[in-house]
């Protein structure tokens, strides 16, 4: 008689089957950059061209997290912390399950996004630093929260009275006031794409 009480039929799936089903790798792609730096765009195009590839990936964005999830949380360097370390744990989900996940927020420390690569693991995690200037993205502006954080009406906004330190572990660095979005994408794309059809 076995003596082992959690035979095969009752562990979980591993991550190469769930990859092998897919037939792709799963990774997490970190934007990190200020607010309207065009992370989210960047994002949405380039799952855009994954799919057309056939790739099966999430998009994990400031909107759709902070308005969830993560609709609790504030801007503190506290609750940005926990923000991002949620987003880490969810990306990983993502990963482990062969998904390729998109993550698109702020980040604004390199402490910050260490603890999201310790949580993902290095090998699963790309990051791409966009490094549009603050000046370029207030003059965009686009929900006119920079304008409110000049006035002070916003407190603690990235960039002007909170910090944002440029990344010092970025696989990539786009400035998009410099590289148009089709282009940036297709950069990104032509580096990702190995890693995700490694299978
Ligand atoms: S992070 O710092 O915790 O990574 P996150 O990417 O989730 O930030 O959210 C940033 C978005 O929230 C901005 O693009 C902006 O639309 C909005 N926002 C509201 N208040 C602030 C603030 N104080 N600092 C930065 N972004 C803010």
């Amino acid at each position: 008689m076995s003596t082992n009480i959690f035979p095969d039929r009752d562990t979980f799936l591993e991550r190469p089957a769930k990859e092998a089903l897919l037939k792709q790798k799963g990774l997490v792609i970190w934007f990190t950059g200020l607010s309207a730096s065009g992370k989210s765009t960047l994002a949405i195009a380039l799952e855009r061209k994954l799919y057309a590839e056939g790739i099966l990936t999430q998009v994990l964005d400031g909107d759709k997290i902070r308005n969830g999830l993560n609709n609790k949380l504030g801007f503190s360097a506290e609750d940005r912390n926990e923000n991002i370390r949620r987003i880490a744990e969810v990306g990983k989900l993502f990963s482990d399950c062969g998904v390729v996940a998109i993550s698109a927020f702020i980040s604004p420390t390199n402490a910050i996004r260490r603890m999201a690569r310790d949580i993902i693991g290095e090998e699963n995690f790309f990051e791409i630093y966009v490094s549009t200037s603050l000046e370029v993205c207030e003059q965009r502006d686009p929900k006119g929260l920079y304008k409110k954080a000049r006035e002070g009406v916003i407190k603690n906004f990235t960039g002007i009275d909170a910090p944002y330190e440029a990344s010092d572990h970025a696989s990539l660095v786009i400035d998009t006031s410099v590289y148009p979005v089709e282009e940036a994408s297709e950069l990104i794309f032509g580096k990702i794409m190995p890693m995700i059809k490694k299978v």
